[in-house]
């Protein structure tokens, strides 16, 4: 009890450290008054908030799909439910945004999930980094012209991800194995630990739509 009043209380703190941070930066600017800057710093929120709404979206209906799959047909019927192109949601939130979600890993399964251009493999590096360094990892994003790139990472959060991606001699059930091996022969994303870091979200939006 008394460790969930001092995580609430941390989380109470941690919020309004960057509340009032926001609120120097939003002074700052405001003596200065260019109203572009201003603007760049409201979208600079945006995007991130418009990033995170969407990749949390995308990974509820995932997990959903893929915890379903294993339900009804087991590890090994679940494999190709986690596909992002197998969800209808992913379409709909890209038009909706216009913007481009996709999934990035160092060690990717699907191949179409390597880095695919220099400012996807500098956020990837990023996050490497600073995994290893133990540091906690938040989302960014960046901007290249008319592009704003969102990333978040994505870690091996929980057992079940460990079904697909873990130890092939010990969480990984042989028939599982075997229906991966067969659909992705150059594999990569297999012996992860809990806690690991597996990759990334990309959303890319092509232009503010709001
Ligand atoms: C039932 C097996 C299964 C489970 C469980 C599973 N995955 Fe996967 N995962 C896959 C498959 C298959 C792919 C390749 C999908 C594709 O072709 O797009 C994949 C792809 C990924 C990718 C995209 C990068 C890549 O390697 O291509 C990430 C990130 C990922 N999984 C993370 C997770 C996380 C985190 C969990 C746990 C919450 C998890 N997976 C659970 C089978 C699984």
């Amino acid at each position: 009890m008394k460790r969930i009043v001092l995580l609430f209380v941390f989380i109470i703190v941690a919020c309004e450290k960057e509340a009032k941070q926001t609120q120097k930066v939003d002074n700052e600017l405001a003596k200065e008054n260019p109203a572009q800057k201003q603007n760049s710093v409201l979208n600079q929120v945006n995007y991130l908030e418009k990033g995170n709404e969407i990749t949390m979206a995308t990974q509820t209906a995932l997990l959903h799909t893929v915890a379903k799959a294993i339900a009804e047909k087991g590890s090994h019927g679940a494999v190709e439910y986690c596909n992002l192109k197998a969800l209808t949601i992913v379409d709909s939130l890209s038009k909706a945004n216009n913007c481009q979600i996709r999934r990035v890993s160092d060690k990717y399964r699907n191949p179409q999930d390597k880095a695919q251009n220099e400012i996807e493999e500098k956020a990837l590096k990023t996050f490497l980094e600073k995994h290893q360094k133990q540091e906690k990892l938040e989302p960014f994003t960046l901007q290249e012209g008319q592009n704003t790139y969102y990333f978040k990472p994505i870690m091996i959060g929980m057992e079940t991800c460990l079904k697909c991606h873990g130890d092939k001699n010990k969480d990984i059930e042989p028939k599982t194995l075997a229906t991966i091996e067969k659909l992705y022969p150059n594999d990569l994303a297999k012996g992860y630990k809990l806690k690991d870091f597996r990759g990334m979200w990309v959303v890319k939006f092509s232009k503010s739509t709001w």
